[in-house]
This record gives C-alpha cells, structure tokens and sequence, in this order.
C-alpha cells in the first residue's frame, strides 16, 4: 500500500455511511473523502465517523467536492436512490443512469480504481465506463460478490460448515437473471452435488433464497447496507494491497467476444490495476445458456441507457 491511501465515496445514504465505516474497520485508508449532493449529509457523516477515530486503524474523514474527490486512489459510487418494495434492481435504471452518468462525466482524466456499487449494478458500470472512457478493468461494480456472500453464508448455514470453507460463486446480472455455478460448487474439494444430504430441491431453494435475499430486507428495513459495505471495502483492500483475490466483480467483459456489448460479472482477478483478467469458470451446458440468458437481459437494459 503506498504510504498515503486515500479513498472517496460518492453518495452517503445508507449505502455509502455503511461502506464508509467498514473501510475504517479494515484499515486500508489514511484519509476517507466523502461527498453528496446534499453537502451537509456528508459534512454529517464525516464528523461523526471522524469522532470513532480512537476505534479503528489510524485515518482522518472530511467531506470533499467532487474535484477533490478526483485525488484519491480509489473512488466508490453509491449515488443514486435505492429500490422500493416490489421495484427489480432494473426498474432503478432510468433514475440511475442520470446520476451516475452525470458523475463519470466528470471523472475523463482520473486516474484510479473506480467501484460501482449503484443499481443496477451492471448496467451502470458499463454507463460509467462508456462515459467516462476509462480502461475497462479500472471500472468495477460490485456485481454478484454480494450474492456469492449470501450463496456461501447459506450454503455454510445448511451443512453448519463455515463460509470461509465454501467455494461457489454467482455470475452474470447481479439481479434477477444471476447464475448459480453449483456444477463447480465445493467444499474441501468434495463436489456439493456428492455432499451427503444434498438434494436437489434444496439447491433450488437456495438459489431462489440468494436471489431474492435484498427484496427480503427491503420490505423489512427500506434498504440493504451492511453487508453491501463489508463487500465493498473488501474490494478496496484487494486493490489497493494488491491482493490479487478472485472476486466475481462485473466489468465490461471486452476479452470474451460473445459478452463484449455487456458489463456482467465472472470470477476474476483483482489486483493493483484493477479487474484485469477475467477468469472464464468452468458451465455446465444448463448454467451457458442461464448465463446467455443473464447477459440478453443486460444487454436490453444498456441499449436503453441515454
Ligand atoms: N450493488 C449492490 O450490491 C447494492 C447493494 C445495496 C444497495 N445498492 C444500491 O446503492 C445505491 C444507494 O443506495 P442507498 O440505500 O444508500 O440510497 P440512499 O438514498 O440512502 O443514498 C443515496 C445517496 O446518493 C445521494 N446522491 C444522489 N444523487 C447524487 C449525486 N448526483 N451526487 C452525489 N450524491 C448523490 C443522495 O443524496 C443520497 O444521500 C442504490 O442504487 C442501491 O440500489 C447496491
């Protein structure tokens, strides 16, 4: 980590206070930048961080303009507004859009990483890429790390081994089109599929718990937040200490021909330089064609951004 790590968060609602806090617990930044357009939420957020200093790894917060955003190593994008009881991720596209493009209009010359965490995910992290024009792997959503946390959390809740020790991953939209890799899916090396007890109802009902996990919170709380932050910092950590994890980041997939028009997320390798090489899973015939399927629907949605 270069001796002065500076990260900036764009929107400071739930989204950006709860990445905001979780970047702190992690240690990765010195200084944490934080701007809204409603400057005194910002302003608010920063003070109030800045007084938990004595808890976490030494770092100061202040709010900042969108110039002075434009200094750090890596910027988060949690503007925008977040989904209604009954709205899909998609449904928050033409709202979005405005917002997040609005912002990459601005950030032509930056020169650093660039987390997309706005819904629709995906399809913002390709609006942000195209209007900026910054290298593909410098732009990264969230995508389906989300999902693949819930996945491995209620995976280790059905077998009560750890998530830590369970290895499968979401692809494609992060939203209602993703895919479950459950052909590749393990645990200590043993296939779920052979795990004793497995079955094929409760992969069903797993993919469809994953999948429905945030319209779950929303209709309880009004939106999702803390796990979406400790994703989110943990993406910062990996870029900014070079970690090289493999995380299923979504980017504008433009080294595999038939998905180059979409940013969707495969697993992928992500270091110092960003997402910069993509890892193409090993599918089962059935999860090609849900994954076709998944960036068909991405596709539609990008052709419809202003
Ligand atoms: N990718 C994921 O996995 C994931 C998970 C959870 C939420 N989200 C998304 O994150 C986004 C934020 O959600 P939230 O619950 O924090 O919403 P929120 O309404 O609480 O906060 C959004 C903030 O963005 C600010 N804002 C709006 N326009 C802005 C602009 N042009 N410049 C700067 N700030 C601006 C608002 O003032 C507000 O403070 C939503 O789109 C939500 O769907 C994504």
């Amino acid at each position: 980590m270069s001796p002065s790590v500076r990260v900036g968060i764009v929107g400071t609602g739930w989204v950006g206070s709860s990445v905001a806090i979780s970047t702190l617990h992690a240690g990765v930044a010195h200084e944490l930048l934080l701007h809204d357009v409603l400057a005194e939420l910002a302003e608010g957020e920063a003070m109030d961080l800045a007084h938990g200093a004595a808890f976490y790894p030494a770092a100061t917060v202040r709010s900042a303009s969108l110039d002075d955003i434009q200094t750090c190593d890596a910027v988060v994008i949690a503007a925008g507004r977040g989904g209604r009881s009954g709205e899909s991720r998609l449904d928050l596209l033409k709202d979005n859009a405005h917002v997040v493009g609005g912002i990459a209009g601005r950030f032509r010359d930056y020169p650093g990483l660039v987390i997309v965490v706005t819904n629709p995910v995906d399809a913002l992290t390709y609006h942000f890429a195209a209007t900026s024009g910054l290298p593909h792997e410098r732009v990264m959503g969230t995508g389906t790390i989300l999902d693949t946390a819930r996945l491995r959390q209620m995976i280790g809740r059905a077998l009560d081994v750890a998530p830590q020790s369970i290895h499968a991953h979401v692809i494609g939209e992060h939203g209602d089109s993703e895919v479950v890799l459950w052909s590749s899916a393990r645990v200590a090396g043993v296939p779920l599929r052979q795990w004793l007890g497995w079955t094929d109802e409760l992969e069903r009902q797993l993919a469809h718990n994953v999948r429905v996990a945030a319209y779950e919170i929303i209709r309880r709380k009004g939106a999702t937040n803390h796990a979406i932050g400790l994703v989110t910092a943990t993406l910062l950590r990996t870029l900014l200490r070079g970690e090289n994890r493999v995380l299923t980041v979504s980017r504008v997939q433009d080294g595999t021909p038939e998905l180059a028009d979409v940013a969707l997320s495969l697993p992928a390798v992500v270091g110092a330089r960003g997402a910069l090489e993509v890892v193409t899973p090993g599918l089962s015939s059935e999860e090609r064609g849900q994954l076709e399927r998944s960036a068909a629907v991405l596709r539609e949605a990008i052709r419809s951004l202003p």
